[in-house]
């Protein structure tokens, strides 16, 4: 069946929305060992040493912080440590706790050894992550009594727990908050074989019958990242299911993928359009981001934070000292000739 959701207007490659129809499906393909964590051998080494240090310590593991762009399995790696530690992991994120209160009732509230995930940590509020710091240093909550000269303060001693900490803009994290931290883990973007592991062992569980070809057209297409690999599959079935008897053929992936506007690369029509304003507006640049904004109509936030660094990462787009640059494999992807006269700016 074809979920008609308000999703239809959102952007099918975004990393970062959610729907509650997506987080439902998020949680039957979220692994749950590191067995079945996909890539990140790296980052999984690591982990595995550090599990099993605080397993022979009989401690809880050192408070841990991931960073890295939407959709690379943060939040599935702190579920995936709480179950192979055995322990509880409670939910919560940075702008949620507004106050020290919000905060202190979380801790007090676990038992020894939980986890507590702070997603968007770099939202925290200032006066709750400065209650935070001899929570995670010491195991306590300081909390004032009483106001004005009679006021007093009162050490509150807590459960000995771990702060998994999420962020996609480890930038706008303060030194102090990243110091509290025993293990800074970054998370990168997948390799496309990986992700093709990935729409497989999703594409299992969902029951769906699908070829090696249509696999890696689909993985192809997901920027890399493991949330979008997922939501493509989901589309792709929606559309196998409508259009032919459930199976996925490569010929219907790319159909159903062409259909949505999802090109061999990954880039949607916003990306394309941005890229085109760059060329056909300022042949080629370098432009300014606010002149890009403004011929795109799109936000200067969004084109910075959203499009740019996947255009980047495929090096499609430059951000020089003069402004935005399309480069030649750009003009090479969406099949444009180059003019004689931007040939000085590109090379
Ligand atoms: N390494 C992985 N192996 C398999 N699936 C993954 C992996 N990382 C992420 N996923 C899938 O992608 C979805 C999004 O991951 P999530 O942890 O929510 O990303 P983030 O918190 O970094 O935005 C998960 O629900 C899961 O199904
Ligand atoms: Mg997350």
């Amino acid at each position: 069946m074809i979920e008609k959701t308000s999703e239809k207007k959102e952007r099918l490659i975004e990393a970062k929305t959610q729907t509650s129809v997506e987080e439902s499906f998020d949680l039957t393909l979220r692994p749950k060992t590191l067995k079945d964590y996909i890539g990140q051998e790296k980052n999984k080494e690591h982990l595995k040493i550090f599990l099993a240090a605080a397993k022979k310590r009989k401690q809880p593991i050192e408070h841990v912080l991931f960073y890295g762009p939407p959709g690379l399995g943060k939040t599935t790696l702190a579920y995936v440590l709480a179950n192979e530690m055995g322990v509880q992991i409670k939910m919560t994120s940075g702008p949620a706790l507004e106050r020290a209160g919000d905060l202190a009732s979380l801790l007090t509230n676990l038992q020894s050894h939980d986890i507590l995930f702070i997603d968007e940590i770099h939202r925290l509020p200032k006066i709750v992550e400065e209650v935070l710091y001899p929570a995670m240093e010491d195991f306590a909550f300081d909390i004032v009594l009483g106001k004005g000269p009679g006021a007093r303060s009162v050490r509150l001693e807590l459960p000995k727990f771990t702060i998994i900490g999420a962020t996609t803009r480890i930038g706008l994290l303060s030194g102090p908050l990243r110091d509290r931290f025993g293990s800074i883990t970054r998370l990168d973007y997948y390799q496309d074989d990986e992700i093709e592991k990935i729409v497989n062992r999703s594409a299992k569980i969902l029951g769906l019958t699908m070829n090696e070809q249509a696999s890696r057209e689909i993985a192809k297409r997901a920027r890399k990242t493991p949330r979008i690999a997922n939501r493509l599959l989901r589309r792709v079935r929606d559309f196998a299911e409508v259009k032919s008897d459930g199976q996925i053929t490569e010929a219907l992936a790319n159909e159903a993928l062409d259909m949505l506007e999802v090109d061999s690369l990954g880039l949607d029509r916003n990306d394309r359009m941005i890229l085109l304003a760059l060329i056909e507006k300022f042949q080629g640049g370098p432009v300014g981001i606010g002149s890009l904004a403004a011929a795109t109509s799109e936000e200067e936030q969004t084109i910075a934070d959203i499009y740019e660094p996947y255009l980047m990462r495929l090096g499609f787009l430059e951000r020089t000292p003069k402004g935005r640059v399309a480069t030649a494999l750009a003009y090479e992807h969406l099949g444009i000739t180059i003019k004689k006269q931007e040939i000085n700016t590109l090379l």
